[in-house]
């Protein structure tokens, strides 16, 4: 036999040097749930997340610069919700204020990103404006879109992630913040996102006032071809990034999506993504550290770029002592 694979198997040593794929600090986003209380609030199905107040917010921005992860992607839970979602446009809104310190205290050292859709500001919880049959609005809502968009870019987001699947979101708020000189403000074009159960801890993490579901905007678990198709769509309207999400049960659009795009691509490892590895590793039946790894680094392989994870700050820190 002269063809052995097992040959490059062999060391620590020659594994360490043939293997195609690691993990960089740099690669890793942190996306973070800001809310307006005094003392940061846990999230019960995504242990060891909270709610941050605003000053554990900014003790967790410091600990995620210090251990040099790539960004954090912030979602705002305001106390207050209404049928157009004001407090997403609202100077003084819980997200933009945790933009304006995030962006002060770190900005030079990571980058600030934030969510930019109307869940979590409107009563319905759905991420458009409703019409008078209840039905979301598609081109309304983009108008809400820019504006949010606009305040977001005032607060001093680099980068605004597109995660509401409205029909020409990209194009209309890159138009809106064209016209307001804010041509350097990046945006994330959530272009393949399914519509997931792998949300549902997500729901509690921002106090969800959703009923009903979100299908008639996100794309059907069953559907391969449309997630690239919606990514080329997206970058055709001047997305800077494409996102694919959930990663783990997505991994054949994410490499579909990688094979093709012209942009980078990155991957959201979701709540439910995160929620399950803890509630079993926490029952002693998975070896935690190992899988968050091979989780985040099976998701780099199938081709994202970036890795938007809950673990990115404990993955990083990781990464200073250890090859992963
Ligand atoms: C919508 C949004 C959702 C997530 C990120 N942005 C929820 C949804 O579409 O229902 C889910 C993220 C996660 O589950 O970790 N603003």
């Amino acid at each position: 036999m002269r063809i052995r694979p097992r040959r490059l198997r062999q060391t620590p040593a020659v594994r360490r040097l043939v293997r195609q794929t690691r993990l960089h600090a740099a690669e890793l986003v942190l996306p973070m749930f800001v809310h307006e209380g005094d003392e940061p609030r846990p999230i019960a199905s995504m242990p060891g997340m909270v709610q941050h107040s605003l000053d554990s917010f900014r003790g967790a921005l410091a600990e995620a610069a210090g251990a040099r992860v790539g960004g954090v992607m912030l979602f705002g839970v305001p106390s207050r919700r209404d049928a157009t979602g004001t407090g997403a446009t609202d100077p003084d809104g819980i997200l933009n204020r945790a933009t304006e310190i995030a962006a002060a205290e770190v900005g030079d050292a990571l980058v600030v990103q934030t969510d930019l859709c109307l869940d979590e500001f409107t009563d319905h919880g759905h991420c458009g404006v409703l019409d008078a049959d209840g039905r979301i609005d598609n081109d309304a809502t983009l108008v809400r879109y820019a504006e949010m968009a606009l305040a977001q870019a005032r607060a001093g987001s680099a980068l605004l992630g597109l995660s509401g699947m409205m029909d020409g979101q990209v194009a209309h708020v890159r138009d809106a913040l064209d016209a307001e000189g804010f041509t350097d403000v990046a945006l994330l074009g959530y272009a393949a996102k399914y519509a997931s159960a792998y949300y549902g801890p997500f729901r509690e993490a921002v106090d969800s006032q959703l009923s009903g579901d979100r299908r008639t905007y996100q794309l059907d678990a069953g559907n391969r071809r449309e997630g690239r198709r919606e990514a080329e769509l997206d970058a055709a309207e001047g997305a800077d990034v494409v996102m694919v999400k959930p990663a783990s049960s997505y991994l054949d659009v994410l490499a579909d999506v990688a094979r093709t795009s012209e942009v980078p691509v990155w991957a959201y490892q979701v709540s439910g993504e995160y929620a399950m590895v803890e509630a079993a590793a926490a029952q002693g039946w998975l070896d935690r550290e190992a899988v968050i790894a091979e989780s985040v680094l099976a998701i780099r392989r199938a081709g994202a770029d970036a890795v938007l994870t809950y673990w990115a700050t404990e993955l990083a820190q990781r990464l200073t002592t250890e090859e992963l």
